[in-house]
């Protein structure tokens, strides 16, 4: 199964419900819009049937961070660096979970992080995870930021590893 852009002319976004409502109503009225401004790129996962059921969907951008809320020897390592990638969003609708679609989700979000950040450098990828959602994250190697629980990162080279 693939990952594709966002198109809205394709894709059923009404129908899409993760049970987060702010995540829904995203997906439903800012994605499209936010990507035409190239300020978020949002992929989304098909129904392999129904080409316009969305399974489920993660949203990239960029992010500043604030390395004085890393452990040190990441402080240290990445002293001149102050950005990151942003898992922006990640949900699966209601009607799929348990079956390993956001794990695919996740991974495949990593992937094209690791690509981006092989044209446009950076060290880390940031999640911010909504309430019950941090477990989730922690599955896959992501440790919260001192400041905050919620926010999560994953250095690029552990991803390089992992996936390599
Ligand atoms: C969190 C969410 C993306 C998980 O999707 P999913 O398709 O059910 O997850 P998967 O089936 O791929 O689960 C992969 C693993 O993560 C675990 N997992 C799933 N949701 C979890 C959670 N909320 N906390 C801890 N672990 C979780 C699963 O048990 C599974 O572990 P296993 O491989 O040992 O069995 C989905 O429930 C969701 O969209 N929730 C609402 C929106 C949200 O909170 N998004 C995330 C933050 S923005």
């Amino acid at each position: 199964m693939i990952t594709v852009r966002l198109d809205k002319a394709k894709h059923n976004r009404d129908q899409f419900d993760c049970g987060v409502v702010v995540l829904n109503n995203y997906l439903k009225t800012m994605a499209s819009q936010q990507a035409q401004k190239d300020n978020t790129r949002t992929f989304v996962l098909e129904d392999e049937t129904y080409a316009s059921v969305i399974i489920g969907f993660y949203t990239l951008t960029m992010i500043s961070v604030d390395l004085k809320n890393l452990p040190e020897k990441l402080q240290e390592k990445h002293h001149t660096a102050n950005t990151a990638g942003l898992i922006a969003r990640l949900a699966v609708d209601k009607r799929y979970t348990g079956k390993g679609f956001g794990e695919l989700l996740l991974i495949d979000a990593l992937k094209r992080l690791l690509e981006a950040s092989e044209l446009v450098a950076f060290p880390l990828v940031v999640v911010d995870a909504k309430d019950g959602a941090i477990g989730f994250y922690e599955k896959f190697g992501f440790t919260s930021f001192i400041d905050s629980l919620n926010k999560l990162y994953l250095t690029i080279n552990d991803i390089r590893v992992s996936i390599e």
